[in-house]
């Protein structure tokens, strides 16, 4: 994505928490979930989603905070924390201050909770093909593409009626995840 937020502020990447969103968190959610630097790149959800996001044990939802204070910088819902499988989806990150590192810091620390803290196997998401920018950072994050659900997320009606974008499948394994540790690709 080539559009900066215009939330745009300086904030230092190392100061970086996650912590459990509340109810009376949600409103913030939405509001960065419609913000136009953002939206073309999810589906938002609306609030009974994320409410029960919040409160169900397969979910996890956190605000992303960053600097000196609590400033919250956007948020990440994890997926599948419970599955048999130790398949955990990374169902949504969003940061509305983009550019920064953030984003690199934020999927550092939710590696370390996938494959540490949830003893995940494989650690996987799906990102809509135009979003090229997303996709080379989660490459880059040692995330591999497996595969492509064709045309199946519809656009905007600004993009026109009949209008269809894929999905790329993307995952890292845990033992792809250990070798990118042991290379010190995971240090901040
Ligand atoms: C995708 C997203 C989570 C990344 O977070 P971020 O804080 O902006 O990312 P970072 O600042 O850590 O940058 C990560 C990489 O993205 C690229 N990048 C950053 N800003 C960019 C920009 N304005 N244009 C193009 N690429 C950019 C760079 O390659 C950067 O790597 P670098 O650190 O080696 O330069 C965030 O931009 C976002 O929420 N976007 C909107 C929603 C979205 O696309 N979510 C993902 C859906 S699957």
């Amino acid at each position: 994505m080539g559009t900066r937020s215009r939330w745009t502020c300086n904030v230092d990447t190392r100061q970086l928490r996650l912590r459990p969103t509340m109810t009376s968190d949600i409103g913030f959610v939405l509001s960065v979930e419609q913000d136009p630097a953002c939206r073309p790149h999810i589906t938002p959800w609306d609030r009974t989603q994320h409410e029960g996001a919040v409160r169900f044990p397969d979910f996890r939802h956190f605000i992303v905070e960053a600097g000196a204070g609590t400033q919250a910088v956007g948020f990440v819902i994890l997926q599948g924390c419970r599955s048999r499988h130790r398949s955990v989806e990374l169902k949504r990150m969003v940061i509305r201050t983009q550019g920064q590192g953030l984003g690199r810091h934020c999927l550092r620390q939710l590696k370390t909770m996938a494959f540490r803290d949830l003893h995940a196997h494989r650690f996987w998401l799906d990102v809509k093909a135009l979003n090229t920018r997303a996709q080379a950072f989660y490459a880059s994050e040692g995330f591999i593409e497996e595969g492509r659900l064709r045309e199946s997320v519809r656009l905007t009606d600004e993009a026109g009626a009949g209008a269809y974008d894929s999905l790329v499948v993307m995952s890292l394994l845990d033992r792809e995840y250990e070798a990118r540790l042991a290379q010190g690709q995971e240090a901040d």
